[in-house]
């Protein structure tokens, strides 16, 4: 896909302070601290404004066409303004978008769910992927009685307090590779923190054996993404699994298995894939069709801390205002039920291209780079060492200013990549489109080397 002038020229007035995105961050300054309520999309030298999206590709307020290898933070699976989702929302909207009364149209997400993935038997809707890593925490402590979770280094699970421990420590708090240090991620995060988490390294089964045992009694569970994108999506190792799997279960704690990212890649999720068995696992993203959501899932026995007893408040009270609403609902079903075998073999085929794409090229162009990454989801990364942790796959100041640099590059090449490599495709890209982002992530590496 070419760009016409006009779109050169907005590309062009996207670079300078007088392009509209740079006058839209300098009225945001004014109004919300840091210009932006989600600090994602704060990019240097500001954030680019979006337009509208359509398949694929995005416009921003520039009126430069973008293909979109971003989606959303993995969210988007069928395409921007999917027709399909479109019109069922609408036809909600007609309706009404919002009621303090129970609908129809949350059992029927609920029963898809439950039918696809093999371990949950039931499911609690809620409006992001951290509410429900939340709840999954909370479900774990009050069905053990006990205080404290153990999670992977690096490994990002939203912003609760305890999800977020450890999630980007400085080198130098790191402590031993076999035991981390736990690091509090936000300032004022009360300091009983460290009593309440222990962090593993991911891939390291004797390490995680190690800390889970340690926990021992303390343990309610362990919190693990099969395909976390902070640690640079490295291949998980069945003997990682079999250590967090048997420990937990050996210390009586339970395994929350957090497919916020990973359930794009199959039915069933990734632990159809890998064999595991988790007793919760936490969704968000794909299952809201492009709208807020999170759920939690899992066996009945622990989900029954969620449901009132006889007459009694549940032990672990959960609700909101906006949960499981009816346009969620509405958009999360009709994306699902779009999400068939073909579409989850369309969307590993997309994936396949890239990473063997950027792999040929990358040896060709002699670019010392890598990629990860599995179905429609990949990371890249500047480097060539063998990336199996967190603090194998932490970029170094020079690699972290280079992803800079590749992500501004490629906007000028028509791409959106996040700003650390990671990025998936959703349904509505074509080979041209994978094509054109290989070209553009190579030319803009060999620029920048
Ligand atoms: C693995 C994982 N867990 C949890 C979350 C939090 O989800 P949300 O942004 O919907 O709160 C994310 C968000 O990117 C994630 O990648």
């Amino acid at each position: 896909m070419t760009d016409t002038s006009a779109q050169r020229s907005g590309h062009a007035a996207a670079e300078t302070n007088t392009s509209r995105s740079a006058e839209l961050f300098s009225r945001a300054k004014q109004s919300i601290p840091g210009g932006a309520s989600r600090s994602t999309v704060l990019t240097d030298p500001h954030p680019v404004y979006v337009a509208e999206g359509h398949g694929a590709w995005i416009t921003d307020v520039e009126g430069r066409r973008l293909l979109d290898a971003n989606n959303n933070y993995t969210s988007i699976i069928l395409g921007h303004g999917d027709p399909t989702i479109d019109a069922a929302v609408r036809a909600q909207l007609e309706r009404g978008t919002a009621y303090s009364m129970a609908t129809t149209i949350e059992i029927e997400l609920a029963e898809l769910l439950c039918e696809r993935v093999e371990t949950m038997d039931q499911i609690r809707f809620c409006n992001s992927g951290t509410e429900a890593v939340m709840g999954a925490i909370k479900a774990a402590r009050a069905f053990t009685g006990r205080p404290m979770i153990v999670k992977v280094e690096g490994s990002y699970h939203g912003t609760y307090d305890h999800a977020e421990a450890s999630l980007d420590p400085d080198p130098s708090e790191w402590g031993v590779a076999d035991a981390p240090t736990t690091i509090a991620y936000a300032a004022g995060t009360p300091a009983s923190l460290s009593d309440e988490v222990g962090i593993i390294p991911f891939n390291d089964a004797v390490a995680a054996e190690a800390v889970i045992r340690g926990a021992g009694e303390r343990c309610a569970a362990v919190l693990l993404d099969a395909m976390p994108s902070r640690v640079g999506m490295p291949a998980i190792e069945q003997s990682f699994i079999d250590a967090i799997v048997d420990t937990a279960r050996e210390v009586g704690a339970l395994v929350i298995l957090d497919e916020v990212i990973s359930f794009r890649l199959g039915s069933g999720g990734a632990q159809a894939l890998l064999g595991l068995e988790p007793d919760l696992t936490c969704v968000a993203k794909i299952i809201g069709g492009g709208f807020p959501v999170g759920g939690v899932g899992g066996r009945s026995e622990v989900m029954s801390v969620f449901a009132k007893q006889g007459g009694q408040r549940a032990a672990v009270p959960s609700g909101g205002t906006f949960t499981a609403n009816p346009v969620t609902m509405t958009a999360g079903l009709a994306c699902m039920q779009a999400l068939d075998s073909a579409a989850f073999s369309r969307l590993d085929e997309l994936g396949e291209r890239s990473r063997s794409g950027l792999r040929r090229a990358f040896d060709e162009s002699d670019l010392e780079w890598q990629v990860h990454g599995r179905g429609s989801l990949f990371c890249i990364h500047p480097n060539r060492r063998t990336i199996r942790t967190f603090r194998d796959a932490r970029h170094t100041s020079d690699e972290a200013v280079t992803m800079m640099r590749l992500h501004q590059g490629l906007l000028d090449r028509q791409v959106l990549l996040s700003n650390y490599g990671m990025g998936c495709w959703n349904l509505a890209t074509s080979d041209d489109d994978i094509d054109l982002f290989i070209d553009a992530v190579v030319a803009t590496a060999a620029d920048i080397r």
